[in-house]
């Protein structure tokens, strides 16, 4: 039987610290840390997804400044809009909500926002100070909010094994490449498998940590891992829920009910990696709030 990781409650912890820190800055600067989300179109998890970011920004203190965007809007006007936060001193960090319509380029919008406002870290700047192990950068949500629960219950993770299922730029290669820097957090053996691998159980199954964000549920299933394996779920898939198919189900990239049994630990899905990514978006706002004013 696995021990749970309960990121809902790891979140509330963090959030809690986060409260009191934006108290602390409000006395020493009289101001506060303000998040810009930025949603273009109406994809209705999208939506839902910016709604919880100003919930959580209002919850603890922070400024929360929200674009809601047409779907019709063009490149240069939301180029437009960056320029305008960028230069807003009440803006301390700026987050565009992706996927963006298929008429405007992301790499284009994330390469215009300001790097020390970045508070996704999905600015090539911030992508290549981690790579380069500089620590004055963003580190994104989803990846530290994995780090963060994989240090709650894995105590001496020198030279332990991590395997990373998925390479998406948001979570499978900055996890990688945060989890085996030279420090305390990490200092991990990693090893990224994806859609290329004939059969990705071969490396699934030499996990001591096993971080699976492929994006398709049952991508990894009980006969794929080791016993003792600690597994982060980052998947959200809504399928039809199995007992009653006019009704649907989120569920993870993991199948749960075959992998537990031979964790040692891991993550529910909802309720493990996902709050952990709100709480990480508002730590990097106040850490951009404090950045900006030790220029
Ligand atoms: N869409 C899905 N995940 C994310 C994220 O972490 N940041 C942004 N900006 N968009 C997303």
């Amino acid at each position: 039987m696995a021990e749970i990781i309960d990121g809902k409650k790891i979140s509330a912890e963090i959030r809690e610290e986060l409260k009191v820190k934006v108290l602390e800055l409000q006395n020493k600067y009289g101001d506060v840390p303000g998040l810009a989300v930025v949603l273009v179109g109406d994809d209705p998890a999208s939506a839902v997804y910016v709604r919880m970011k100003g919930k959580g920004c209002e919850e603890i203190g922070i400024r929360s400044f929200q674009y809601i965007l047409p779907e019709t809007t063009t490149e240069d006007e939301l180029m437009a809009l960056i320029d305008e936060l960028n230069k807003d001193s009440k803006v301390s960090g700026i987050l565009v909500q992706l996927p963006l319509p298929k008429h405007i380029s992301e790499k284009a919008i994330i390469n215009a926002i300001d790097p020390i406002k970045d508070v996704d870290g999905f600015h090539p700047i911030n992508v290549g100070k981690v790579v380069a192990d500089e620590d004055d950068c963003f580190y994104p949500c989803t990846p530290l909010g994995c780090q963060i629960l994989i240090n709650r219950y894995v105590k001496n993770l020198k030279g332990k094994h991590l395997v990373v299922v998925g390479r998406s730029s948001i979570v499978g290669k900055p996890v990688a490449n945060m989890m085996m820097q030279k420090n305390d957090r990490a200092n991990c053996i990693v090893t990224v498998c994806h859609t290329a691998a004939p059969d990705i159980s071969l490396y699934t199954r030499q996990a001591d940590i096993l971080v699976v964000a492929a994006g398709r549920a049952n991508t990894v299933t009980g006969n794929m891992v080791k016993d003792g394996v600690v597994v982060i779920d980052v998947g959200v898939n809504r399928i039809a829920d199995p007992s009653d198919p006019s009704k649907t189900i989120i569920v993870g990239d993991v199948d749960f009910k075959s992998v537990e049994p031979k964790a040692s630990a891991i993550t529910p899905v909802p309720g493990g990696v996902g709050p952990m990514t709100i709480a990480m978006l508002l730590s990097n706002t106040v850490r951009a709030f404090e950045l900006q004013r030790k220029k």
